[in-house]
């Protein structure tokens, strides 16, 4: 069985949301190619797809998207691996920081560098494939949390995730009336390691496999943009783009 947009890389597919929407594109009848540092899980995570899933083909390879160099190394080879690649999701993100001026520029650096510098390599390693084939679609995971700079601890975080959001608009809007689609996903909260620690706290939390469900039905459209799961989180988007800002400090 073929399916449109056969084949798909994930980056961050260790846990979480990447790890679950390989295992919902692998019931859907996609190849996959995996990444994260953690190859142990990912080796897991591929024979868990296999067993279910003899047909498909699942490959994975070590990355830390940190190392630019390799990003560009890694997603050449597993394109070359599974013959091309028809969608990448560029998904592996990290959740650390810090107050502004409190002596963490570190934590607050590791996150806009992960989830801001090391998404447009991997948008970069994404389209070079893409425009030398004519065809694919970019995926990239931003969060509910770019809607507007964020307080205290979410104020890198935030910056990240708004700012990765912005290079995929630039990248759709050069892509209009092209083959390459670009798909922005803006999640709310749904069940990861990266919010163990929040998990109790907000009734909007959803669970892994139906949030991770609204993420691969919005990717599946090839929308432009998706707040995900819709059901708070459209509405609230809206709340959050126009609400004042005594209301948005209490979102840390
Ligand atoms: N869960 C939510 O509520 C939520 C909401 C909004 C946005 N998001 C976004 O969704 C994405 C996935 O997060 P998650 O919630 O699934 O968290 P998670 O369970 O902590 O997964 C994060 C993934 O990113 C990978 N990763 C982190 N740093 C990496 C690096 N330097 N190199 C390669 N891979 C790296 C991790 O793999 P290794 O550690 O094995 O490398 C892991 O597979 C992130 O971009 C996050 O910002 C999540």
């Amino acid at each position: 069985m073929t399916t449109r947009r056969q084949r798909i890389l994930i980056t961050g597919a260790s846990s979480g949301l990447g790890a679950e929407m390989a295992r919902q594109f692998a019931a859907a009848g996609h190849d996959l190619a995996l990444c994260a540092r953690r190859i142990d899980r990912l080796a897991e995570l591929r024979a868990e797809i296999l067993a279910a899933y003899p047909d498909r083909t699942v490959v994975v390879r070590n990355l830390d998207v940190n190392d630019h160099d390799d990003v560009f190394i890694v997603f050449r080879a597993l394109a070359a691996e599974l013959g091309g690649l028809d969608r990448v999701v560029v998904n592996a993100g990290l959740g650390k920081g810090a107050p502004v001026g409190t002596g963490r520029f570190d934590v607050n650096k590791e996150t806009l560098t992960t989830n801001l510098v090391s998404a447009l390599a991997q948008c970069e390693a994404a389209m070079e494939i893409f425009r030398a084939a004519g065809d694919g679609h970019l995926v990239v995971v931003s969060s509910m949390s770019a809607m507007r700079g964020l307080p205290k601890s979410l104020t890198a975080y935030a910056a990240s995730k708004a700012g990765i959001a912005s290079i995929a608009e630039g990248i759709r809007a050069e892509m209009i009336g092209r083959t390459i689609t670009v798909t922005t996903l803006y999640p709310g909260y749904i069940q990861s390691e990266m919010n163990d620690r929040v998990a109790q706290a907000t009734p909007l939390m959803a669970n892994t496999v139906d949030g991770v469900r609204a993420m691969v039905h919005a990717i599946d459209r090839e929308v432009a943009e998706a707040a995900v799961p819709p059901w708070p989180w459209r509405p609230l988007s809206v709340v959050m783009k126009h609400a004042p800002l005594r209301f948005i400090r209490k979102f840390a």
